[in-house]
């Protein structure tokens, strides 16, 4: 017997360094100075081509989607053509199909299974980690069934249709992203870092908290847009795990905490176990706790796990671009 075909990738969840949200755009974006630092918690994504596969040259190729959660697992089904691991597929093979000379050919269904490990709308990337890892899969089933293979270039033009982070994801590492977030430069930097990450159960929406940052900036002029990255870029040639500490912003704080007020209990239940800094991720709930070593994030996870039911993991950025495993 032949058995399935599988192409598996893997992408990486990630934090925001720095995150300064400038004016809101006409195109409902805004205008970002941020750094993304991946962290080692990772989405794999399985593509899963069964030896006797229908073969269609129109239409999606994705019959069917499973997730496998190893987080909080969300109240309703992710497992649709809307998910964008889902859509992540169909774009690449919607790319390829838009290609001269392409018209004859029929590709085999499939169907995707992702093992998720980063929180479910918590701030750290992770449906645009799935699409990433679901970019990488899909060139490599295009290269066995179509000899055709797309630069990393391209699938990070593809990935920008699907959502501002993904072609970080599909970068990995460290890097100054600007415009959506999208238009990126790999950044010098040294050394590791060492994340506690401890999260809520329910997730943020990320466009509601860029909405009710805009609105708190109306009444308070205080919340200025912090779009200057130099210091923690400083701080990152350095590799001095404090001085990142101390270079760390995100303008998304005080909107994250005011739309989610149990966060600031917890960052105050944080505070006590003396992380170098407590800081959202992202568009949050997520908190992210940068600690001095291995053993220090663990026993914050612990300790917060334990007085609080919060899930929580520790991570160690920066961590890879995306790739393919066997
Ligand atoms: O691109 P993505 O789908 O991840 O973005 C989700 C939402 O977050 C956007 O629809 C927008 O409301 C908000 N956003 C933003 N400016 C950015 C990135 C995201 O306003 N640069």
């Amino acid at each position: 017997m032949i058995s399935a075909q599988r192409f598996t990738a893997r992408a990486y969840g990630k934090v925001n360094l720095h995150l300064g949200v400038g004016e809101a755009r006409s195109d409902g974006y805004h205008e970002l100075a941020t750094v993304f630092q991946s962290v080692d918690r990772p989405e794999t994504v399985s593509l899963v081509v069964a030896s006797d596969a229908r073969r269609v040259s129109h239409g999606s190729v994705v019959e069917r989607m499973s997730t496998d959660f190893r987080v909080n697992e969300p109240e309703m089904d992710i497992d649709t053509p809307t998910n964008l691991a889902w859509r992540a597929v169909d774009a690449v093979v919607e790319a390829y199909r838009g290609l001269p000379g392409t018209d004859h050919v029929a590709l085999p269904t499939l169907s995707i299974e992702v093992l998720k490990t980063v929180f479910v709308a918590g701030g750290m990337a992770g449906g645009s980690a799935d699409a990433a890892a679901a970019l990488v899969a899909a060139n490599h089933y295009l290269s066995y069934y179509a000899q055709h293979h797309f630069s990393e270039a391209v699938l990070m033009r593809i990935g920008a249709t699907l959502g501002a982070d993904v072609p970080f994801c599909v970068m990995g590492g460290t890097a100054l992203g600007t415009g959506r977030g999208d238009n990126l430069a790999p950044m010098l930097t040294r050394g590791e870092f060492w994340w506690a990450f401890v999260s809520q159960q329910e997730g943020l929406s990320t466009g509601t908290v860029f909405e009710h940052l805009d609105d708190m900036r109306h009444n308070d002029p205080s919340l200025v847009p912090r779009m200057d990255t130099g210091r923690i870029a400083r701080s990152l040639v350095g590799g001095d795990p404090i001085a990142v500490a101390g270079a760390l912003h995100n303008d998304l704080q005080a909107a994250a905490v005011t739309l989610h007020p149990n966060l600031r209990r917890t960052m105050n239940e944080a505070m006590g176990l003396n992380p170098l800094r407590a800081i959202v991720s992202g568009s949050g709930p997520t908190l992210a706790l940068l600690c001095e070593n291995r053993e220090h994030a663990q026993r914050v996870v612990d300790a917060l796990t334990a007085t609080v039911a919060y899930e929580g993991f520790v991570a160690r950025g920066p961590a890879p671009g995306t790739h393919m495993v066997d």
